[in-house]
């Protein structure tokens, strides 16, 4: 595998998940495989647990591991061609990305949607350069439209705390502050409509994702309809996508508090699990009452991000 950046990078998805249950048991089993192989992991957005969990699985892999934060003592980065570098902006990232390839075998970057652009976000203009000229492995650590190894790990999650062969997983849309990207809930449709689930998406009218990752899911606009039944309830907020309205890319249009997911919401469902990707905004997303109860699942959803992380790196490893 030379590329991860969606669900169809990883293959069989049965497979895939026998592998993060080998990796978990013996998580150091795979050490010789990175001897003398770096990892460089880019960061043009901020991060907690992608900059852990990757480090964690790289070096699970006997791989050296270097970091860079773009935006802190890097020098600041032109990604347009064609523009007059007068301002600001020391380097374009067309030497950039050659030069720090160098550097390394296997490249991991994060680069958040601008939503100055949809087609821009859309067409993943950043991640799509490291891809094109690098010329090394490259996995995304969240891009403007996917956060993939966040997406195998709460494919991992359920996996491990299913009932039924076929659970009933709902992803639903709660209230934000701010405009966030459509990266966890493109990528959480991604892999569930490829999974043995049966996948419901509920939002408010106007944040329909893009029919790319939607595919067959069934899209319900009552919460209270799409909870019920639901074994596990995935909450995450995203801008509007401007599927149905272009003009409307990136806006936060609704800040309705009565889709945060509280006890009563849950009451709604089979004794759902909860599902949230973190970092959270606690009574806006999710009260502290459904968070910090023993179905929420928030903490081992984290854990399992080393090792999502260790079977993609392994895999890349496995490609050179
Ligand atoms: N879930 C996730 O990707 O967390 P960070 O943004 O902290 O890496």
């Amino acid at each position: 595998m030379r590329v991860f950046t969606n669900v169809k990078d990883i293959g069989d998805l049965k497979q895939a998940l026998a592998e993060a249950q080998e990796i978990k048991k013996d998580r150091y089993k795979y050490e010789s495989l990175g001897k003398h192989k770096t990892c460089l992991l880019i960061f043009f957005n901020n991060s907690l647990r992608t900059r852990l969990s990757t480090q964690k699985a790289a070096r699970n892999l006997g791989m050296d591991v270097i970091v860079l934060d773009v935006n802190q003592g890097a020098w600041k980065l032109e990604t347009e061609r064609g523009v007059i570098m007068d301002g600001d902006k020391s380097e374009h990232l067309l030497e950039a990305i050659p030069v720090m390839a160098n550097y390394c075998d296997v490249i991991g970057v994060r680069s958040f949607a601008r939503f100055e652009n949809r087609e821009d976000d859309y067409t993943e203009k950043i991640l799509t350069q490291f891809i094109k000229y690098s010329g090394k492995p490259v996995f995304s650590m969240e891009a403007a439209t996917g956060h993939p190894l966040q997406a195998f790990a709460d494919l991992i999650t359920i996996e491990e705390y299913k009932k039924t062969q076929r659970p009933k997983v709902v992803l639903t849309w709660a209230p934000h502050p701010k405009a966030l990207p459509q990266a966890v809930p493109n990528s959480f449709a991604d892999w569930m409509n490829e999974a043995d689930v049966d996948f419901v998406i509920t939002h408010p009218e106007g944040y329909e994702l893009d029919p790319q990752f939607v595919r067959g899911a069934k899209v319900e606009y009552d919460q209270k309809k799409a909870f019920e039944g639901a074994d596990f309830i995935y909450a995450k907020n995203w801008a509007c996508p401007g599927v149905t309205r272009p003009e409307d890319y990136g806006k936060v249009l609704c800040k309705d508090m009565s889709w945060t997911v509280d006890t009563e919401h849950m009451s709604w469902t089979n004794n759902a699990f909860f599902l949230h990707c973190l970092p959270v905004r606690r009574n806006m997303i999710v009260s502290d009452d459904v968070i910090e109860a023993p179905t929420s699942l928030v903490i081992p959803e984290a854990a399992n991000r080393e090792i999502s992380a260790t079977v993609v790196l392994k895999r890349i490893l496995e490609s050179l």
